[in-house]
């Protein structure tokens, strides 16, 4: 639903209401895209999934709960979100008053894909008495669904908050979920959900692949399997991944999670060896095909036209602001 807005063109909309447009090919994209960000007060929130061209244009960088923060505290005007759809939609839900755009609207997530809400709704209904804790990779109706949000880099101290005689119901990363099971010894009803992307790596291929480099660290990120998670020196959210590459000893690392985050690791450790986790197929690819929609020409685009931007109904907004704030909150008390 596009709400008009008189100074926006909207003829650069196909018939279904996607960017029909590119930039001029002489057109120098990161001067044009510094031009736009001050002429109309825009900020870039970018994930570190993201393809190099656009972090290095970014105002920041970071995890989800990183962008979440950062979201509730830009002074800016617009916010341009280069991530995936549940992300600029949280951005949203944070700033109902302000423009929230992004690249491309059609970038979005095999996870929250994984948990559709009247499924979901069901779920609960056969799960009475539980505390619901979401992982902020789900669409809205999810949130809305949920009692608190969290993310990887705080999912611990989020199930820590519920007393440990409440049930806990978590959705929709499976993995994650046994993950946070076994470092609290909390038993969770777990949604069955999983992201496309960290469950592709294969555990014979990375055991071959640290034979021939002895010395090299398997980091990996809580959504990647358990066999896989069970021989990682490290693991952590993108953000816990990156500080650990950066404070370590070791000079080699195996890196089990989308390769976008190997351009800030290689940028904050450049004599450091970062080598892609082995996915299990044939092409030797581990990018995630959502965040890899956005590209430096669309997020140009998008800046100029300000187009597509993310539109809700108030009443689900609102809904799904109560348990990303009680997230929030944790975070902040629990200094991260
Ligand atoms: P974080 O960056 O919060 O660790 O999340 C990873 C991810 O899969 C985002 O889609
Ligand atoms: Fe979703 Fe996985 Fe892509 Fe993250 S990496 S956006 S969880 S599909």
């Amino acid at each position: 639903m596009i709400i008009e807005d008189k100074n926006v063109d909207y003829s650069i909309l196909d018939r279904k209401g996607f960017i029909d447009t590119e930039p001029d090919p002489s057109l120098d994209l990161f001067a044009e895209i510094e031009k736009i960000k001050k002429e109309k007060n825009a900020v870039i929130l970018a994930h570190y999934y993201q393809e190099s061209d656009i972090q290095d244009v970014a105002d920041y960088i970071g995890d989800s709960l990183g962008l979440a923060q950062n979201a509730v505290r830009t002074p800016a005007d617009i916010i341009v979100f280069a991530g995936v759809h549940f992300m600029a939609e949280t951005a949203k839900i944070l700033n109902p008053h302000k423009k929230v755009i992004m690249p491309d609207s059609k970038a979005g997530c095999s996870l929250a894909d994984s948990c559709p809400p009247a499924l979901f709704k069901k779920f609960k209904e056969e799960n009475p008495g539980h505390v619901v804790i979401s992982y902020i990779n789900c669409t809205a109706e999810i949130k809305a669904l949920s009692d608190i949000i969290c993310t990887s880099s705080n999912a611990i101290k989020v199930v820590e908050s519920v007393s440990v005689d409440t049930p806990i119901i978590f959705a929709p990363d499976k993995n994650l979920g046994r993950y946070i099971e076994k470092k609290t010894g909390r038993k969770m009803v777990l949604w069955n959900g999983s992201c496309m992307v960290h469950e592709i790596f294969s555990l014979e291929k990375i055991t071959k692949l640290k034979h021939r480099h002895p010395n090299a660290k398997v980091i990996a990120h809580p959504e990647c399997e358990e066999p896989v998670l069970h021989i990682a020196d490290f693991i952590g959210s993108t953000t816990g991944l990156l500080k650990y590459s950066q404070e370590d000893s070791a000079n080699e690392y195996i890196v089990a999670t989308e390769t976008g985050i190997i351009h800030q690791m290689q940028i904050k450790s450049p004599h450091k060896t970062f080598i892609p986790a082995p996915p299990d197929n044939l092409c030797a690819c581990n990018d995630c095909p959502h965040m890899k929609r956005n590209t430096l020409e669309k997020l140009y685009i998008s800046m100029l036209y300000e187009l597509p931007e993310i539109i809700m109904e108030k009443e689900l907004l609102e809904k799904a602001r109560l348990p990303i704030e009680r997230m929030l909150d944790i975070s902040a008390r629990a200094g991260l």
